[in-house]
């Protein structure tokens, strides 16, 4: 799978511009409708202005008829600008033409004493025309005369394309200044997070601790989650650092015994020797493997403590308790010990089942191998009020009171009398404690043997 990595900097450049591209377009079309509106203004007065000093000059003759000195001055300020070309006509009475350019289109619609202006195409030129309506008096009666000026477009369109031109290159220079801006500002608030890591490409990999930079409040949510999963890592690898001290220091003892046993039995002369150094090597090979196994039980018990979270099933504890008893039916038999199961109906916890029956396993397991011969067990599940209770009872020799704390302890044991670890009740207690429930030793009925009693909270 490929990663698209981006880059916030140009991300924000990008938007910057597309932003203010399209608010300068905007701005841009507004500047020359106003631009187009301003020349018209200007120029049209100057056109209306030359109309008027026309006008000013028409004359009704003795015959009665209309006569123009046209006052090329009037004109004149017209051309001053630019390579414009000026037009003129005045018409008198309706289809009277009396002066100028004949062709030159006019206006309708003047009113009386009064200027309109207008655009139309002279000689393949646009032009811009403006008439003006008058009427020249004899004394007796006034004769109606129209005057049109008008001028190629040319300085009109030069003025809106400076204007144009000048806005186009103000927000130009506006869209860069701002681009840089961002880029410096960018650049300096990426600057914590580039901090962050360098901070955290510096650490020793199995430095763990949590990030302490100051990093902006955007950040610190990214931060605080790499920082939790940093304190479950730790955590993990404590339980794998636990796990495999414990392996170590623990093994060793049977597989240095293993090695005895086994030069033991090259060096014997006879093959009973052999047979001997055989069986105590099988005893440690034995030994190795229930310390392995109540290791990684006790690793699976982490590895579910972290899994918690996500919830666990229901199950019915009578059962599943009835069942792992009746699987240990038979090895009690053979050890000459009467182990029995009270409890019936159902009653449920949340728990996970394997790890529920290693625990019944450890309890059973222990009262077989201490209790001795002709000893009596009974695996009990009961209700007791919000709880379901879970007790193993042997009648057998039990642990004094001062020392049932200390068996509770990993790696404690009560005596050398039987192999074992001194696992099984802190395992018993772990995953007790992992399900909410808790885990008590009293001694059993009439003050003999031990009852173990785990409590887990009914679900
Ligand atoms: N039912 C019991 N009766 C008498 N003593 C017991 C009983 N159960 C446990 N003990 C004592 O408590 C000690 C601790 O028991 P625990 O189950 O924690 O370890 P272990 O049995 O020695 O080793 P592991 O169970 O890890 O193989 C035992 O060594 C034993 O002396
Ligand atoms: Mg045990």
């Amino acid at each position: 799978m490929r990663t698209v990595v981006y880059s916030l900097r140009r991300r924000l450049l990008g938007w910057l511009l597309i932003s203010t591209a399209v608010i300068g377009v905007v701005a841009l079309t507004d500047t020359y409708r106003e631009a187009v509106k301003t020349a018209n203004v200007v120029s049209d007065r100057v056109l209306a202005g030359s109309a008027l000093a026309i006008a000013e000059r028409v004359v009704v003759a003795e015959d009665g008829s209309l006569q123009v000195d046209i006052p090329y001055v009037a004109l004149e300020m017209l051309t001053s600008a630019a390579q414009d070309r000026v037009f003129y006509r005045v018409d008198g009475p309706p289809g009277q033409f009396i002066t100028g350019y004949q062709t030159l289109p006019s206006l309708t619609g003047a009113q009386d004493q009064s200027t309109v202006f207008g655009d139309a195409v002279f000689r393949g030129e646009p032009i811009r025309i403006a008439a003006l309506r008058r009427s020249a008096s004899t004394g007796v009666n006034s004769v109606p005369f129209v005057v049109t000026v008008a001028e190629t477009t040319i300085a009109r369109r030069q003025l809106t394309q400076t204007i144009l031109l000048r806005s186009a290159l103000r927000l130009g220079l506006m869209i860069a200044g701002a681009a840089v801006i961002v880029w410096i500002a960018v650049t300096f608030s990426l600057r914590p997070l580039y901090r962050l890591g360098d901070a955290i490409a510096e650490r020793s990999p199995d430095d763990l601790h949590p990030i302490g930079e100051r990093v902006p409040s955007e950040v610190q949510g990214l931060v605080d989650t790499v920082n939790s999963f940093m304190v479950r890592l730790q955590s993990a690898l404590d339980a794998l650092r636990h796990f495999t001290g414990n392996a170590s220091h623990q093994l060793r003892t049977p597989l240095a015994i293993i090695r005895t046993q086994l030069a033991l039995a090259q060096r014997a002369g006879t093959i009973e020797a052999t047979r001997v150094a055989a069986r105590k090597a099988d005893e440690a090979v034995a030994d190795a493997e229930r310390i392995l196994a109540q290791l990684l039980l006790m690793a699976k018990i982490d590895a579910a403590a972290r899994e918690e979270a996500r919830g666990s099933e229901r199950i019915e504890l009578v059962g599943l308790a009835r069942a792992i008893t009746a699987e240990h039916v038979p090895v009690a038999g053979e050890a000459g010990i009467d182990l029995g199961f009270a409890g019936d109906g159902e009653l449920w916890i949340r728990a996970e089942p394997l790890l529920v029956g290693e625990l019944l396993k450890n309890l059973i397991g222990n009262a077989l191998l201490y209790a001795g011969r002709g000893a009596e067990i009974t695996v009990r599940v009961e209700r007791c009020d919000d709880a379901v209770v879970l007790e193993v009872e042997d009648n057998g020799p039990g642990i004094r009171p001062e020392l049932r704390k200390a068996v509770l302890k990993r790696f404690r044991r009560g005596g050398d009398e039987a192999p074992g670890t001194g696992l099984g009740l802190p395992i018993v207690e772990e995953i007790a404690a992992l399900y909410g429930g808790t885990m008590r030793l009293e001694e059993g009925e009439g003050g003999r043997g031990l009852k173990a009693v785990v409590a887990f909270p009914a679900g």
